[in-house]
């Protein structure tokens, strides 16, 4: 009895050690399936923040197929080791929109020359700023730089020279968000203190993050029709790389591998869900999806609309702040060839409140308590790697839960 008891214990203890590798290799077979079917004769993809973690994962899955790369990185000596012929590394520096600007137009060209296939964009680079730092020089906090006025300089500005120049292959854009944007408060009040420069939101993260989805939401019907970008957006779950954790010592950091392979995506996994938004049937066709993992969880056109008072102030505050229009020629931002303007919005301040905020919120908190239930009761099944039984208790699981 003691025996088998230890038996059991350490083909579990086996099976929970190369579970994360297991998952490692099934999420790089799935993006080779991908990209076999995506691809065409020659696909372009571009990421920024690609010298480590999940961009840079996603740029090494990448270089195996018949993709080329243009890689935005801050440390481009970092980002060259390991490249080859078929990758560009290029200065960006997010946090100068100088060197944004430089970006799209190296990015542009990239983009619209080579033969038919794949043609992406993927906003990957993050920051998280533990405490409140150093102004940039154009007075807005870093965490709101990087995460959202410059990716959207960098794809406003790439949309109006594929506009000008009339590009032949349509590209998608992947917004790399977070799920932390549903704890995000940005709201009217927020947002004006943002643009007053007085900046405390104290969520700046979750903020920046939330930002990105509101802009897409609104956005990305014009960039469609006029740049022919479609833009998305992915939330890649918590992955395992050392986002936001710069501060932690190394050798803590080293001694917590272990339980972080247990309890977070490995960087194939969260390089999978971000390529995977460019790689289906609709990734030029539709716009303004976001998904979790593969799973599109919100169309954002649609879900957010109630907010568009409030993505209206956004847009017009991160086009004055990165000052897109004089970049781009003086030409000012549109929805379908509209200007925006106070008659567009069609909600009511209430009902914006009423829906926005609550609804979504809910929709995330049972999305989270479903996925983890689903999760717990089929670990043994995913562990013991029968898949056919794993996929079997996740469909009976899912008429199940209530919520
Ligand atoms: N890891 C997670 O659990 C998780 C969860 C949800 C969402 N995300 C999102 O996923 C994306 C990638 O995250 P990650 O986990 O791979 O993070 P990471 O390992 O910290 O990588 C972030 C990348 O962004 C680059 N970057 C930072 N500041 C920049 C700047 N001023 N200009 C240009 N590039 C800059 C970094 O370059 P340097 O290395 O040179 O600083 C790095 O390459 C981020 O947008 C993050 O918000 C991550």
């Amino acid at each position: 009895m003691r025996k088998s008891a230890l038996g059991i214990s350490a083909i579990l203890g086996v099976a929970l050690l190369f579970e994360p590798w297991w998952r490692r290799w099934r999420a790089e077979r799935r993006l080779k399936e991908l990209l076999e079917e995506h691809v065409g004769a020659e696909g372009r993809v571009v990421i920024t923040g690609a010298d480590r973690g999940i961009g840079k994962e996603l740029a090494r899955l990448l270089r195996h197929s018949r993709v080329s790369l243009l890689l935005g990185c801050l440390s481009t000596s970092a980002a060259e080791a390991g490249s080859d012929a078929k990758t560009a590394i290029s200065n960006l520096e997010l946090l100068d929109f100088d060197s944004v600007q430089r970006f799209a137009e190296e990015a542009h060209e990239f983009l619209r020359e080579g033969k038919p296939g794949l043609r992406m964009l993927v906003n990957n680079a993050g920051y998280k700023e533990r405490h409140e730092g150093d102004r940039t020089k154009y007075g807005t906090g870093r965490t709101w730089q990087i995460n959202f006025l410059g990716p959207f300089l960098l794809t406003e500005f790439l949309a109006r020279r594929r506009e000008r120049d009339e590009v032949q292959y349509p590209a998608s854009v992947i917004n790399v968000a977070s799920g932390h944007e549903s704890e995000s408060n940005l709201n009217k009040v927020l947002l004006d203190s943002l643009e007053a420069g007085v900046e405390a939101t104290g969520h700046d993260y979750a903020d920046s993050k939330r930002a990105l989805l509101l802009w897409t939401s609104v956005r990305s019907q014009s960039l469609a029709l006029k740049g022919e970008l479609y833009a998305h957006a992915v939330s890649p779950g918590k992955v395992d790389t050392r986002f936001g954790c710069d501060e932690v010592p190394d050798l803590l950091w080293f001694l917590s591998k272990p339980v972080r392979m247990c309890l977070f995506r490995t960087t194939a996994e969260g390089a999978l869900s971000i390529a995977a938004a460019g790689l289906r049937q609709h990734a030029t066709s539709k716009f303004g999806q976001y998904f979790r993992g593969e799973e599109l969880v919100e169309d954002l056109v649609v879900w957010r609309m109630p907010e568009k008072r409030l993505s209206v102030q956004l847009v017009r505050w991160a086009a004055r702040a990165s000052a897109l229009e004089p970049r781009s020629g003086g030409r000012p931002l549109d929805i379908g060839g509209r200007s925006l303007s106070v008659s567009d919005l069609l909600v009511e301040q209430g009902e914006e409140d009423r829906w926005s905020s609550a609804e979504r919120r809910w929709s995330s908190v049972s999305n989270l308590s479903r996925q983890v239930s689903e999760e717990i009761l089929i670990l043994p099944a995913r562990i013991s790697g029968i898949r056919w039984l794993a996929i079997r208790l996740r469909e009976r699981l899912l008429r199940w839960l209530p919520f």
